[in-house]
């Protein structure tokens, strides 16, 4: 077939606007190319991320219906629960309103000044959460995953003898957990290998370390292992994603990602001690224990979501339509990160536009070029979110690298939406020489990305 199927059919639309060129020019400008600025309804395709945009399917609604609000020890609870504990086979689960939250209860009880977490690639609030602990957030990736161009089945594992060295410098007790996020977002939403896992898991035994999964993609990790590593393309989605979880001793998960829900998420542990701490914060900042951050509507949709993700028609319908975005692009010429992750589309601006300097921001020139070209809204992931400023000078540092991610939002867009898209992205790369670059002429101090304004050069 030459393309994957939606294996679900559609009950309710929503409208698209379709803007025309002129529209699209006025609205950019108002913005001051910045996209984030750009209204939704405005955007013809908005593949600014995958997180918290998934469509829920007729039984999430039914179970949003069902939802019993009670405060205390709801029906709800009781069903997110148990669906919690049958995917992952943790002890103790904790609701919370979405991953960051997870991730603040944690490091808030296990960080702190002196303290180091290593991670493959933390996530930005990850990273954020450990370093507000005082602790440092350490990035130990297998050095594949920093060169687009470069093709590996498993790009998102951690690097064992990099984990090594850090616990050998830094010492076993100073490393309160080590951290495995899957897929690795941060380098393309690349994956991570069962081999891999159980080297990390391996390292910890050896250290007496605990490990937890960062598990917001682990539905579409469990696919590229049964794809990929040798083994285990016999088991079910869910078989592997059990296994992946008996190697850890918890996690934090956003239900936003593979969770198929519009918002939440959770926190387990096998540690008894551990969990009644974080249950003693989650009361001071969530909510009560059997409810956390949700309300008991959103830990049904989650409970049913969290079902419907390990259907293997569902997620080979996600994975195939995701990288057939990827190749189609690549086979015209278009640079992208290689191979093509779960949840996204990399464009490798830098190669793109390198007549672009970086500090002139290629990401964002790209970015508002496919949004000028056919309404459609990525996000820039280089200079303008990620420069550094030189510790004694303050100059500006540009990024590793400019990168556009077209992040594909679940079961919401049909293959004829992607064609659309991968059209535009051609369209863009023949006129590629013609590009120019952006200054940035107000941005806050931190995280600028999100209200810069720009002017082309
Ligand atoms: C790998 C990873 N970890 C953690 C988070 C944080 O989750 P949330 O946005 O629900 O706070 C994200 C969100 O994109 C993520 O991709």
């Amino acid at each position: 077939m030459k393309f994957p199927s939606e294996p679900f059919k559609i009950k309710v639309v929503e409208r698209i606007r379709v803007t025309t060129p002129g529209q699209r020019e006025r609205i950019l400008e108002e913005a001051g190319y910045n996209l984030f600025l750009i209204r939704s309804e405005d955007c013809h395709i908005d593949l600014l991320t995958d997180s918290g945009t998934s469509a829920m399917s007729d039984e999430q609604w039914s179970g949003v219906m069902r939802g019993d609000e009670a405060y205390a020890s709801s029906r709800s609870f009781f069903a997110f629960e148990d669906r919690v504990k049958e995917l992952t086979g943790f002890p103790h689960v904790i609701p919370t309103h979405q991953g960051r939250a997870s991730e603040r209860i944690l490091f808030s009880i296990t960080g702190g000044e002196g303290k180091t977490v290593p991670n493959n690639t933390h996530f930005d609030t990850t990273r954020a959460n450990v370093e507000y602990s005082g602790a440092e957030a350490a990035d130990c990736a297998i050095p594949e995953a920093k060169t687009p161009a470069v093709e590996h089945p498993f790009k998102g594992n951690m690097d064992i003898e990099r984990l090594e060295a850090l616990i050998a410098d830094r010492s076993a007790e100073n490393i309160p957990l080590v951290m495995v996020t899957v897929t690795n977002n941060t380098s393309g939403g690349q994956p991570v290998s069962m081999a891999n896992l159980e080297a990390v898991r391996e390292v910890c035994d050896r250290h007496g370390l605990p490990l937890f999964l960062d598990a917001c993609r682990f539905a579409e990790n469990a696919w590229f292992i049964r794809e990929r590593e040798e083994g285990w393309d016999g088991k079910s989605v869910a078989e592997i994603s059990r296994a992946m979880f008996e190697l850890a001793d918890g996690c934090t998960m956003s239900a936003k990602k593979d969770g198929l829900a519009n918002i939440g998420g959770f926190l387990c542990f096998r540690d008894p001690d551990l969990a009644q701490k974080a249950r003693n914060l989650l009361i001071l900042t969530e909510g009560f224990p059997t409810y956390g951050g949700m309300a008991g509507r959103d830990m049904e949709a989650i409970a049913q979501g969290l079902q419907e993700v390990v259907d293997e028609d569902y997620l080979a319908f996600r994975i195939n339509q995701v990288r057939w975005l990827g190749r189609t692009v690549s086979e015209a010429g278009v640079p992208i990160i290689q191979p093509v992750g779960g949840h996204a589309v990399y464009l490798d601006a830098g190669a793109m536009l390198a007549h672009i300097p970086a500090l002139e921001y290629p990401g964002q020139a790209l970015a508002v070029e496919l949004y000028r070209e056919a309404g459609i809204r990525g996000v820039e992931i280089g200079s303008v979110m990620f420069a550094r400023k030189h510790p004694e000078t303050g100059e500006e540092l540009p990024a590793d690298l400019e990168l556009v991610r077209l992040a594909v939002p679940r079961r919401v867009y049909t293959q004829s939406h992607i064609t659309y898209v991968a059209e535009a992205v051609q369209r863009v790369y023949e006129r590629r020489e013609a590009i120019r670059g952006y200054r940035i002429t107000r941005q806050a101090p931190y995280l600028r990305h999100f209200t810069a304004r720009f002017e082309p050069l």
